[in-house]
């Protein structure tokens, strides 16, 4: 377990897997996927998540994934590495609160700090990397905070209820990256009971 301020970073097991029906068919995949609305049946669901298992049990190693748990114990979403490249050391990274009214409250920059920490520490990755759309807001501030740079812009290709947006790729390389503790300290994200 990953141990952070308002979050830990837990095995992504049963516990969330039940919740994956109810976020696939809510606003955080719609967000998530930059604008698709998914409609996912519970077999869907459950067809996918097997298959993730058993890529798992056959060794499959490029992908990493934690359950986001509050510290009173509630699963609240995903964070994970998505898709990894061991010869050039490069992470794509990807984060689902699947809980709404979790949003915007620090709970996500606080998972992906604990994520950055295992991967430039414990993978030794070179770099990570995501990508998000213009309608995104969330993201885009939360990569200000953290220290991405934006990296790319394509500009009008993700179509989100009617409306045009661009897609953005964001990096953060290891020798940007001044550790977990010194990124808490400059964005002052504090424990709730410290608040
Ligand atoms: C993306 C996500 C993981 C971020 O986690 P989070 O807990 O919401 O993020 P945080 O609260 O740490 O940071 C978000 C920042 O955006 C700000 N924000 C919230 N709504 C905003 C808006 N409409 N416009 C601009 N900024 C906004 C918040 O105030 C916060 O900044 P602050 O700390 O300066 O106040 C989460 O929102 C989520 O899962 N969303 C749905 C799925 C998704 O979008 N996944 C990412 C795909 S790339």
């Amino acid at each position: 377990m990953l141990e952070g301020l308002l979050v830990d970073l837990v095995p992504y097991g049963k516990a969330f897997t039940d919740l994956e029906h109810k976020w696939r068919n809510n606003d955080s995949s719609f967000f998530g996927s930059g604008g698709d609305r998914y409609f996912a049946t519970r077999a869907m669901v459950r067809r996918h998540m097997e298959r993730w298992a058993e890529e798992r049990e056959r060794g499959a190693d490029d992908d990493v994934a934690f359950g986001i748990r509050t510290k009173d114990g509630e699963p609240i979403g995903f964070i994970g590495i998505n898709w990894m490249v061991p010869y050039h050391r490069l992470a794509m990274l990807g984060a689902k609160i699947g809980e709404p009214e979790y949003w915007g409250g620090g709970y996500g920059t606080d998972a992906l700090l604990l994520l950055l920490e295992y991967a430039f520490d414990w993978l030794d990755i070179h770099k990570a990397w995501l990508m998000t759309t213009t309608m995104n807001r969330r993201v885009m501030r939360q990569m200000e905070k953290v220290g991405f740079t934006l990296e790319a812009q394509q500009r009008r290709a993700a179509l989100a209820d009617g409306v045009w947006y661009d897609w953005l790729a964001y990096g953060l390389l290891r020798e940007e990256w001044p550790g977990r503790a010194a990124v808490i300290e400059r964005i002052g994200l504090r424990a709730r009971e410290e608040v």
